[in-house]
């Protein structure tokens, strides 16, 4: 597996012209975008993107996103260019939010899972846009690690996870977002949120008028499928604690380390000696997503049998946050 190294702001058009290569000729890049790095194909081959199934060990069930590098490409994309994404994609790309609206009939079924819509994104970062440019293609990219394990802010996560398994890694450092795009379905008026990310629910709503946030287990068929995975999880039981049960769960945590388990810690301070490995969170949201997968990525290479995780407060700024640390101690 190669690995090139490009600068983000101004990445070298030269290394990106060979990734640009392999994508056109059907092959599998891994590249940054602002939120987690991408496994990148030509998203109008079909068989491109089945090799992004078969290298994520990923459901057939769950549709991929579709990247490109302007407004005009995704609405190429729709059969239904709703004023809802409209004024999303206006006011929000290039930037990290998803717009899950109907599919034109040229987007292989396999991109979409065999469903009607599809998820547009204009990822806003140098590498991305560039890279997506000089292909010349939109680009089918989930988040570039196996199925169910942590998603990758660094090359370094991306290589310990599908080495051998991607034709080509883009490195250009750690990604400055952190978790994953707002998933919005804006196929109809009111945006309902699929997937909470950093563009929280009052952004939405701010231009769009107005906002939902779909229920994550809503009877019938799911709207996105993804969101009934365990997602996001270290290999360890994660374990969410408010400051109320922090002296209960450390007192566990002791029994747990006597008895010779490895037993890690996410704090916001107050340092627990005891533990094999503690990794003290930023007290901001936009510090915290920046650091959550370095942090479970960090707790998978300290072999931890448990991870205890304080949970930040529960308003709206954090709901990207806390999403993603439900989902790993599901
Ligand atoms: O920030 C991101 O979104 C990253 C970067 C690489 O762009 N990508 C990413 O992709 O997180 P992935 O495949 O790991 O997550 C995509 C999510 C899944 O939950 C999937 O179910 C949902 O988006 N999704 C994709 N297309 C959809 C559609 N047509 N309808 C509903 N949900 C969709
Ligand atoms: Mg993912």
């Amino acid at each position: 597996m190669r690995v090139i190294h490009v600068n983000a702001q101004a990445p070298e058009r030269s290394a990106l012209r060979e990734a640009a290569e392999l994508l056109r000729g059907g092959g599998l890049v891994a590249f940054p975008t602002e939120t987690v790095y991408g496994l990148g194909a030509n998203a109008l081959d079909a068989n491109a993107v089945d090799r992004i199934y078969q290298a994520k060990g990923r459901p057939p069930i769950n549709p991929l996103i579709v990247h490109v590098s302007t407004i005009a490409e995704a609405r190429a994309l729709t059969t239904n260019w709703t004023l809802a994404a409209d004024r999303l994609a206006g006011a929000y790309w290039p930037g990290p939010i998803t717009l899950v609206v109907r599919k034109a009939a040229h987007i292989p079924d396999i991109v979409t899972a065999g469903g009607d819509t599809v998820g547009l994104r204009v990822p806003g970062h140098p590498v991305a846009l560039a890279l997506i440019e000089m292909a010349g293609v939109p680009i089918a990219a989930p988040s570039a690690n196996r199925s169910n394990q942590v998603s990758p802010t660094t090359a370094q996560h991306v290589a310990r996870g599908l080495a051998g398994r991607v034709d080509l890694v883009i490195d250009a450092g750690a990604t400055t977002i952190g978790i994953e795009s707002t998933v919005v379905d804006a196929t109809g008026d009111v945006p309902r949120i699929l997937r909470p990310g950093m563009i929280t629910r009052d952004a939405v709503a701010r231009v769009a008028g107005s906002a939902e946030i779909a229920a994550t287990a809503s009877a019938g068929a799911p709207r996105s499928p993804g969101l009934l995975e365990r997602h996001y999880a270290p290999g360890a039981r994660v374990v969410l604690f408010t400051p109320a049960s922090r002296d209960a769960v450390m007192g566990d945590a002791r029994v747990a380390l006597d008895m010779g388990r490895r037993v890690g810690g996410m704090l916001f301070g107050g340092s627990e000696q005891t533990l094999t490995l503690q990794v003290t969170m930023p007290a901001d949201p936009d510090g915290y997503a920046r650091a959550l997968y370095a942090a479970l990525h960090q707790m998978d290479d300290a072999e931890c049998d448990a991870v205890l995780i304080e949970l930040p407060p529960d308003t709206a700024a954090w709901a990207g946050v806390m999403d993603r640390l439900r989902r790993a101690a599901a």
